[in-house]
């Protein structure tokens, strides 16, 4: 026996993306129920991004929900770039009147589930079998089993927002995506340790043995990255080794102090920029990792999940209230547009920061005369500090 239920919107996974669509639309009157295969507890501990940019901070603050970030995240008005034995500022609020926030992703999920809960609103954890059906007719819908039962869900849309290895991007017909693709030859081998940071901001540092980050979580926990090669393993990383590589990279000469601590977490993170266009397949849209992922150097993943579903948001306000599709059909060409623009800045940090194994000096020194420029230069700091707080949402 199959339950059949009904709905406006099927929103496909609990992430950011799933969880901030999920709010705006039950702010725009759309009634939505949220599928996440997961349990609450694994959502809401799993280690991911944690810087939040200018717009994605005052989004959750217009949707009210930011009320203990704004108790608990580090705001933070400045990043440094370390290279060449030397420690160089870039003031973002000076540049652009704008800060980032640091605060973890598990923690904006935890804050998301908690709010759409206290809602009364449907989020079903757990779920499996998910498919899609009719993506393509104006009334699709999902099949899925849940606390042993089938249910199909009835909407008239779909939103893909199940991340990389969701099932929505492969529900769309071979043939129909364009995919671009960039695999790095370098991942990062990242640690949380319970050690109090030790700088008040992110520290980027190209060093000649590979890149590392300085990054925290909170005052009393910190956030490490080391370049490790694209095939490393776990297993070759010591707790000693580690700390020894961080106290070689980062820019323990020029007065940081690195602060050890038990590691608490620990991991190693493709590098990779991928995008599947468009976006939108019938009564399909994809937001977030489920349509394209961007290397982490930029710190952007979460922020452009979000930046997707204000713009998927409006498109299906849009159709259900005026019954007009034009959001629809503009979808994928705005969301492409602050993807691809995001996806350069990630790519354009990303080299300029890390090491390729057999790189001439002449490379070497570009590197380094980049990143001289662009911590001296006010035009370049400008255009660095513009893409990292965060570009304006909507279709601009
Ligand atoms: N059915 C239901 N849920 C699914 C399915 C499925 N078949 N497949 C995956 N999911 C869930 C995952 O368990 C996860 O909770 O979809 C969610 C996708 O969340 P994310 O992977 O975080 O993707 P997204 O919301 O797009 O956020 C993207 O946030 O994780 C950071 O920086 C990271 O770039 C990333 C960004
Ligand atoms: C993090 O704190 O996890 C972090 C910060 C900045 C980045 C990437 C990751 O560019």
């Amino acid at each position: 026996m199959v339950r059949v239920e009904r709905s406006e919107v099927a929103i496909i996974g609990a992430g950011p993306a799933g969880l901030v669509l999920a709010h705006l639309l039950a702010r725009a009157g759309i009634d939505c129920v949220v599928l996440e295969e997961r349990s609450r507890n694994y959502v809401q501990s799993r280690v991911r991004a944690g810087v939040l940019e200018h717009p994605t901070v005052e989004l959750l603050r217009q949707l009210g929900l930011a009320e203990r970030l704004d108790r608990e995240a580090m705001t933070h008005r400045g990043i440094e770039f370390a290279f060449a034995g030397q420690r160089r500022r870039i003031d973002l609020e000076a540049l652009t009147g704008k800060c980032i926030s640091v605060y973890g992703q598990q923690e904006v999920v935890k804050d998301l589930i908690g709010s759409w809960l206290d809602l009364g609103a449907v989020l079903r954890f757990e779920v499996s079998d998910v498919a899609l059906h009719d993506v393509h007719r104006e009334h699709p819908s999902v099949t899925y089993r849940h606390e042993g039962e089938s249910h199909r869900l009835e909407v008239a849309i779909v939103a893909g927002c199940d991340g990389f290895h969701g099932v929505s991007r492969p529900s769309v017909p071979a043939g129909a995506l364009e995919v671009a693709d960039r695999v790095y030859p370098f991942a990062w081998l990242g640690i949380l340790a319970e050690a109090a940071p030790t700088n008040e901001e992110l520290i980027y540092s190209s060093h000649e043995r590979g890149f590392a980050l300085y990054s925290m979580r909170s005052p009393s926990v910190t956030r490490l990255y080391l370049q490790v090669p694209a095939d490393e393993s776990l297993a070759n990383w010591s707790e000693a080794r580690i700390w020894d590589e961080l106290a070689i990279r980062l820019p323990t000469d020029a007065g940081f102090d690195l602060r050890q601590g038990p590691i608490i977490e620990r991991g190693i993170t493709t590098m990779r920029g991928f995008v599947a266009s468009p976006m939108r397949h019938g009564r399909l849209l994809l937001a977030g990792d489920a349509a394209h992922i961007v290397p982490p150097t930029g710190a952007k993943g979460l922020n452009l999940a979000v930046a997707d579903v204000v713009v998927l948001a409006a498109a299906v306000a849009r159709l259900l209230h005026e019954h007009d599709e034009t959001g629809l059909v503009e979808y994928s060409a705005v969301c492409l547009r602050r993807v691809w623009r995001v996806q350069r800045f990630s790519a354009w940090m990303t080299t300029m920061l890390h090491r390729l194994d057999g790189e001439d000096r002449f490379a070497r020194q570009l590197q380094l005369a980049e990143l001289d420029q662009v911590t001296t230069s006010v035009a370049a700091s400008t255009a660095l500090a513009e893409n990292y707080v965060g570009l304006p949402f909507g279709p601009h």
